[in-house]
């Protein structure tokens, strides 16, 4: 196998149980490198506790969890952090004192050169707001500054938890933009519950319910699968 063909991240029949609760069921999913995904479903589907056992905060009952070539499930979420799986948290961790590019350059490595830290502003778009502090950034660019302090990382696959929630429609048109921008470069999972975000991202879909996956594919072939919308519509 070359090292292109190595998967960024492989689930393998991984479940969670909650006491006699199982909130995941046997997810089997394969990420490539680059890949941008999307992952929907109902509340309760399991969506967060998936994300949850791939960084490690949960720990899966079952099954297991590679990153790369590298077997995951049962490390601390700081080591997995370190290997390269980076995640945006719902509570803020912008510091709101300091400007956007002083938040950039606190969570990147020390010893990152002005130039990577200059890119980074661009690619989440806020080389307009290098100097404004975290406290006067608007909801949306304060949730963009997270993703770009997430990024600083470098890490190999970034987990984003809803991160259009709250943001007005041109937050979230935008915030679809930066994210299809770093398609090639990172592996990005996103679940998200807008359904207009989703269509805009245009990703592989992953549609869970129950803790199941029920279908993945392009967006256009999810939207018209009978079986997704039986689902979105109570009717399952
Ligand atoms: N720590 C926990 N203990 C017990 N049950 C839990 C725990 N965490 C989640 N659950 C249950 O597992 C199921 C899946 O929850 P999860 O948060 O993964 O859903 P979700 O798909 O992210 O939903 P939402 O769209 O509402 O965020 C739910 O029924 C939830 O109540
Ligand atoms: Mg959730």
């Amino acid at each position: 196998m070359t090292g292109s063909s190595i998967p960024a991240l492989k689930l393998n029949d991984v479940q969670k149980h909650f006491g006699s609760f199982t909130a995941v069921k046997g997810v089997t999913e394969v990420f490539a490198p680059g890949e941008l995904i999307c992952v929907i479903g109902p509340n309760g589907a399991g969506k967060s506790t998936l994300l949850n056992m791939i960084c490690g905060t949960l720990r899966s009952s079952s099954g297991s969890i590679s990153f790369g070539d590298t077997t995951i499930d049962g490390l601390a979420p700081e080591r997995i952090a370190r290997l390269g799986i980076a995640r945006k948290f719902q509570v803020p961790s912008v510091f709101e004192s300091l400007t956007t590019f002083e938040n950039l350059r606190l969570a990147a490595p020390p010893g990152t050169d002005l130039q990577a830290l200059t890119l980074l502003l661009h690619k989440v778009h806020l080389a307009e707001d290098r100097d404004v502090r975290g406290a006067d950034l608007p909801h949306g660019k304060k949730q963009w500054l997270e993703i770009g302090m997430a990024l600083a990382m470098k890490p190999k696959v970034l987990l984003l938890d809803e991160p259009t929630a709250g943001l007005s429609v041109d937050e979230t048109r935008d915030t679809t933009r930066f994210l299809k921008e770093l398609t090639g470069q990172v592996t990005v999972i996103v679940i998200e519950h807008d359904m207009a975000f989703v269509r805009e991202l245009a990703a592989r879909t992953i549609v869970m319910h129950h803790g199941a996956v029920i279908a993945s594919g392009p967006f256009e072939d999810i939207e018209s699968n009978e079986m997704v919308r039986d689902v979105y519509l109570g009717r399952r």
